[in-house]
């Protein structure tokens, strides 16, 4: 196993009726920023539910916060922040809300030009407000972790910056304000988790018994119950699972003392910036490829992720990395996920752009041995068509 240290500051405040219990955890007298995406929060009332046990305190909102949340709309919320003497902000909404609070959160009193955060990737970041969250939608774990993807849309980049100081102070994961999510979004949110959790497994061997097995436990988890977390929306049991599941998928845990290999979520961020396709479906199309091309270099895991997670001990080596790849794309599928670019009406004229942008970033190094370099990224996607 690698050294490691492991750090995570961020209360759970878990199960049915919970919000009423932010107000133990926001400062009397703390001036809020809230801050939400589009209508959902409004509609199915969860807004109303928080505004209702904020008391007396100084409360400001903001709303409008994109899918693949933009720096152009966080500079406003930031710009509000300093105009009103605000001190703690509240997010409501999914991992854009969240991810766009952290930036907020570093953002407000950053000497220099706050767009440096994601171009240093939080290396520059000394200080942020505390924030709290109130979660809608399982998937990206942001509630409780430090980590933040922002787009700029004026020249259609998403980039991500992580930092200890914006762990969410707490997270409210209420599974039954998850109910009113459109299934695309459910399944989304599946196919998000499983591929965190892979990223921080299907690497090589390090002796990390327990790692692997929490990872094994996540992903037979999704497994057995995915499919059923989008047929069954109000089934409570089933999105209290997934809840949990997803958080733990990416609050750290998993990830201790264990190769990384986050190349599927990089390439996926320049399908993302460049032709707006959920977040999700970029790894759902890049997962399988890259495992297909990275092959030797994930051989010794591979066969345990088919053995472990599939049941599949019988055939040639090959046979039964094959068969692991065919089960995961057919899991993705099943939960009506396309796994194909062409599915996405993306055809290899687009490859050069992509391959571009991952230079333009820096992503010339990627994987767990730093050798998916920008020509494994392009077989990756000529794969993927
Ligand atoms: O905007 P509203 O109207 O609220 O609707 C949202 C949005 O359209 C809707 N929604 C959320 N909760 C709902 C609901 N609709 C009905 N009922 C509810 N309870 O869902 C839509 C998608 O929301 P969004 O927050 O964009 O989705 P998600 O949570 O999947 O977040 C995606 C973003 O997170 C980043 C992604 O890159 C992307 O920008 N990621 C962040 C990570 C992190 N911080 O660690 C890691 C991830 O890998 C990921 O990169
Ligand atoms: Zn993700």
């Amino acid at each position: 196993m690698q050294n490691f240290e492991y750090y995570n500051p961020t209360r759970i405040i878990f199960g049915k009726d919970t919000i009423a219990k932010i107000a133990e955890h926001i400062p009397e007298h703390a001036r809020i920023l809230m801050l939400y995406g589009g209508s959902s929060a409004e509609r199915n009332g969860t807004l109303a539910e928080v505004r209702s046990v904020l008391g007396g305190r100084t409360v400001q909102e903001f709303g409008g916060i994109e899918s693949n949340p933009t720096y152009e709309t966080l500079m406003q919320a930031v710009a509000t922040v300093r105009r009103e003497k605000l001190d703690f902000l509240l997010a409501v909404g999914g991992g854009s809300v969240i991810d766009g609070t952290k930036f907020v959160a570093a953002a407000v009193n950053h000497i220099g030009d706050p767009w440096e955060i994601l171009t240093t990737h939080g290396a520059n970041v000394t200080q942020a407000l505390p924030f709290g969250t109130v979660l809608t939608l399982p998937a990206t774990g942001s509630e409780m972790n430090s980590f933040s993807v922002i787009t700029r849309s004026e020249t259609r980049e998403k980039l991500g910056f992580g930092s200890t100081l914006v762990y969410p102070r707490f997270s409210v994961l209420d599974p039954t304000k998850t109910f009113t999510l459109p299934l695309r979004q459910v399944a989304n949110g599946v196919v998000d988790s499983f591929v965190h959790t892979i990223e921080q497994y299907l690497t090589y061997p390090v002796d990390a018994k327990v790692q692997d097995r929490f990872a094994e436990g996540l992903l037979l988890s999704l497994v057995e119950i995915g499919p059923k977390v989008v047929s069954e929306p109000e089934n409570y049991d089933l999105r209290a699972n997934f809840m949990w599941i997803a958080t733990l998928a990416l609050n750290g845990l998993i990830g201790v003392g264990v190769p990384q290999d986050w190349s599927t979520h990089m390439i996926g961020h320049e399908m993302t910036a460049r032709y707006d396709i959920d977040h999700a479906r970029t790894l759902a199309v890049i997962l399988p490829s890259l495992l297909r091309v990275c092959r030797e270099a994930k051989r010794g895991k591979l066969l345990q992720y088919a053995a472990r997670v599939w049941n599949l001990n019988d055939g040639t080596e090959d046979e039964r990395i094959e068969a692991a790849i065919m089960k995961t794309e057919a899991f993705f599928e099943s939960l009506g996920i396309p796994t194909r670019l062409s599915a996405y009406a993306i055809g290899s004229d687009a490859i050069d752009g992509l391959i571009d942008q991952l230079e333009t970033h820096g992503m010339t190094a990627l994987g767990e041995h730093q050798d998916v370099t920008l020509d494994v990224c392009r077989r990756v996607l000529e794969a993927a068509l």
